[in-house]
């Protein structure tokens, strides 16, 4: 095998952002959301999830805020909608109230995600540059999973400062971790004839083309927010999670939110 570089981001593109068909683009994010579940991908956004929520009751309690409305997420560049819908599925278990909107830049991504929600799904989406697209507006919490890989960085600084504008709450970056172990591990993983044929080459791009922490220390610095404000923590097997939770003066519980003014909505549980 050919030693690969692993210290500075590969230049190189994804078939799945090359001109594809609607059928063989939902092919491939249908495989795309299976090797996710493989490889546990949206865990470290549910972990996060559960400490944000946890957090967000405390800040209730202590301020005897309630909430207004339900907590409104924002998934930027969703895809095929699974981790959206993985959300949804805890959301109903623990009684919390959400509305999720998935946002992404290819009209046929949201056909796809779509069609494979469930009748029952109230998930939300928007085809559109995130930073631009109305709706998500006024989001308390913002997640972007594997998304940023595909993006240059004067793109990242601006999705960054969109997100600390944005996000009442918190929000949370999951990408690949550009890293030799968890390339030859998906060199293996996803070999076999039955992946679509974009996963297994897409997957060793993405992991070349992706970050490692001194990146998102440099990234999150330039886009103005303080060192202390981010958390970036390695999540097994190759992923980076970058997040933030906004002080409370800037979330909903904060005595400026306009949470503090009802009484007679319940706060959300985490059971
Ligand atoms: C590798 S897929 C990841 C999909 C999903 N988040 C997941 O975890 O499986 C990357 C997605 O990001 C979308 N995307 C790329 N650049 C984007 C941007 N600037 N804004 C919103 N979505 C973007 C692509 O259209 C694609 O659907």
């Amino acid at each position: 095998m050919i030693e690969l570089d692993f210290s500075t981001r590969a230049e190189i593109d994804e078939q799945m952002d090359g001109p594809c068909s609607y059928e063989e683009l939902r092919a491939c994010l249908r495989d795309l959301a299976v090797m996710n579940r493989l490889t546990q991908a949206h865990g470290p956004t549910m972990l996060w999830l559960e400490h944000m929520l946890c957090s967000a009751s405390q800040n209730a309690s202590e301020t005897q805020a309630e909430y207004l409305k339900p907590l409104k997420l924002v998934d930027v560049g969703c895809g095929y909608g699974d981790m959206l819908r993985q959300i949804e599925r805890w959301a109903a278990k623990r009684n919390v109230a959400m509305d999720l909107l998935g946002v992404d830049v290819n009209a046929n991504a949201i056909r796809a995600a779509r069609e494979a929600a469930p009748a029952v799904s109230r998930v939300r989406y928007a085809v559109g540059d995130v930073c631009a697209c109305a709706e998500a507006q006024n989001a308390d919490l913002i997640t972007v999973s594997a998304v940023t890989h595909h993006l240059s960085e004067s793109e990242i600084l601006r999705l960054l400062q969109w997100m600390g504008r944005t996000a009442r709450v918190g929000w949370i970056i999951t990408d690949l971790h550009r890293m030799p172990t968890p390339y030859r591990a998906f060199s293996v993983l996803a070999r076999g004839p039955w992946w679509h044929r974009f996963i297994r080459p897409d997957g060793l791009a993405s992991i070349r083309r992706a970050f490692r922490e001194e990146d998102w220390v440099r990234m999150c610095a330039a886009a103005g927010m303080q060192q202390d404000a981010v958390e970036i923590r390695t999540h097994r097997p190759a992923r980076l999670a970058v997040s933030s939770k906004q002080p409370a003066s800037h979330s909903r519980a904060g005595p400026d939110s306009r949470m503090s003014e009802r009484s007679d909505v319940e706060l959300p549980q985490v059971s």
